[in-house]
């Protein structure tokens, strides 16, 4: 038996078929910490608490909970708190178990984040190819509602609160958060300069809170345990328990809640996962999503942590591993990633507009074998020059990958340079490039 073990709190009833209603979420302890809340903290104890517990979003960037909830300025105007259920990160499908399987749970992590920051609405943006997550959490708010719950005087106290469903597009782009309150205005999804950052000018430039379903999921239990018992799982600098979808060539795919800090990267995918599976060595790993530098073979003995495995060159990210075995070209992920976030560029920046297409045609080319001669070190100056230069971090959620799998697969690419193409493995076509010219 593997020495990793799952430990279930956000998932604890995810089996329970009943946890998606008021009756069965209320059965196993639901709206308690909504309950303590309201009737014995004040809304900065809350924050503080949230703060205390070392809490770090669990959307992609990984910034402290508590403090951004401290950002928001005292002000006569209206606050909000807008749930980030967009959930587009190639890889992430964890928001949707809990959206699905226990939305109250959700719900009342919401309840508690407007509670502490002094908000009376909330607005619940989620992914438009989520139709059932979509309907579960419209149920658990009009069950919510009619129990008092949500509305006016909840629990018969003075805190009223309203909750709506937003859904999404289908734009990747409309995750990022700052593009996610452009687009609940009713405008296009662009995203906005920061500073102003949300937490001080949000949704019709009030102040808003902006997070992720899993990262208000984990409140809940913060405020029924308390951070002390937050802390005491995971480790340092990734405390509490973390969902995490892994995916790819792996034996055992699916979502898994486990404490950081325990075991190593490569412990998790050839032990608890039980390898590649199809008889073949992993090539590559991505911790974190597309968006981040993929890991070799060689750089899976880091702890499984935030800071480990940034310290390995990569992020965890939104929680999504994806592991490819050596079947595959690298090349052809990096089209894979590069086709991916040209389609997804809002457009906004010239950097990120061009400079992704000029990628995408560029590692086309690679694949082709019909790369020229300096095409590599045009590809570097390109994504170079995109980095750090646009409005978003869509830009760079295409060049650090990009840049990772030439730096780490390097003959691959030199493969792809005409003249010695059909002297490679991976050299030219695997399969055809359709759709690019
Ligand atoms: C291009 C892009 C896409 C993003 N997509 C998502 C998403 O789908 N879901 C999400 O929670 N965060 C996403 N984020 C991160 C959000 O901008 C933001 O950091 C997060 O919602 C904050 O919540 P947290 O602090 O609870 O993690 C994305 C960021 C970028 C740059
Ligand atoms: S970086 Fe790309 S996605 Fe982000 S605002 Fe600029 S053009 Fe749009």
């Amino acid at each position: 038996m593997s020495k990793i073990q799952e430990h279930r709190v956000m998932l604890k009833y995810a089996d329970d078929p009943e946890q998606a209603t008021l009756a069965g979420y209320r059965h196993n302890g639901g709206y308690k910490a909504l309950e303590k809340a309201l009737e014995s903290m004040t809304p900065d104890q809350v924050t503080e608490e949230v703060l205390a517990s070392g809490l770090r979003g669990r959307g992609g960037a990984g910034f402290p909970t508590g403090r951004k909830w401290q950002f928001v300025p005292e002000t006569d105007k209206p606050k909000y708190l807008a749930v980030n259920a967009d959930e587009s990160e190639p890889g992430t499908c964890k928001d949707r178990q809990i959206m699905e399987l226990d939305p109250h749970q959700m719900l009342e992590g919401s309840l508690l984040c407007c509670y502490a920051i002094g908000a009376e609405t909330a607005y619940i943006y989620i992914r438009g190819e989520y139709p059932h997550s979509i309907k579960a959490t419209e149920r658990a708010i009009e069950e919510a509602r009619e129990a008092g719950l949500v509305g006016k005087n909840i629990l018969g106290t003075d805190f009223s609160c309203d909750v709506w469903v937003h859904p999404g597009a289908g734009a990747y782009i409309c995750g990022e958060e700052t593009a996610l309150l452009t687009s609940l205005e009713g405008n296009r999804g662009y995203p906005r300069i920061k500073p102003p950052f949300p937490a001080v000018e949000g949704l019709w430039r009030c102040p808003t809170i902006v997070n992720n379903v899993e990262s208000l999921a984990c409140v809940v239990h913060i405020i029924n345990n308390g951070a002390e018992w937050f802390k005491g799982l995971g480790c340092e600098g990734s405390t509490g328990t973390r969902l995490f979808c892994v995916s790819g060539h792996i034996a055992r795919p699916g979502v898994y809640e486990l404490e950081c800090g325990k075991f190593t990267l490569r412990e998790l995918l050839e032990d608890f996962c039980g390898g590649t599976g199809t008889g073949r060595p992993i090539k590559g790993v991505m911790p974190g999503g597309s968006s981040f530098q993929v890991l070799t073979p060689d750089e899976l003995d880091c702890t499984f942590d935030s800071d480990s495995v940034q310290k390995a060159g990569s992020s965890l990210g939104s929680g999504a591993i994806m592991v490819f075995d050596d079947s595959v070209s690298a090349v052809e992920v990096a089209l894979n990633i590069a086709e991916f976030y040209s389609h997804e560029s809002c457009g906004q920046c010239t950097p990120c507009r061009e400079g992704s297409d000029w990628v995408r045609k560029l590692v086309a080319r690679f694949c082709r074998g019909e790369a020229r001669e300096g095409d590599i070190e045009l590809l570097m100056d390109v994504t170079d020059r995109m980095d750090g230069t646009t409005i978003c971090a869509l830009a760079e959620a295409l060049v650090w990958p990009v840049q990772s799998y030439v730096r780490k697969f390097r003959s691959e690419f030199e493969a792809g340079i005409t003249r010695r193409a059909a002297e490679h493995e991976f050299g030219g076509f695997s399969k055809p490039v359709e759709s690019v010219p």
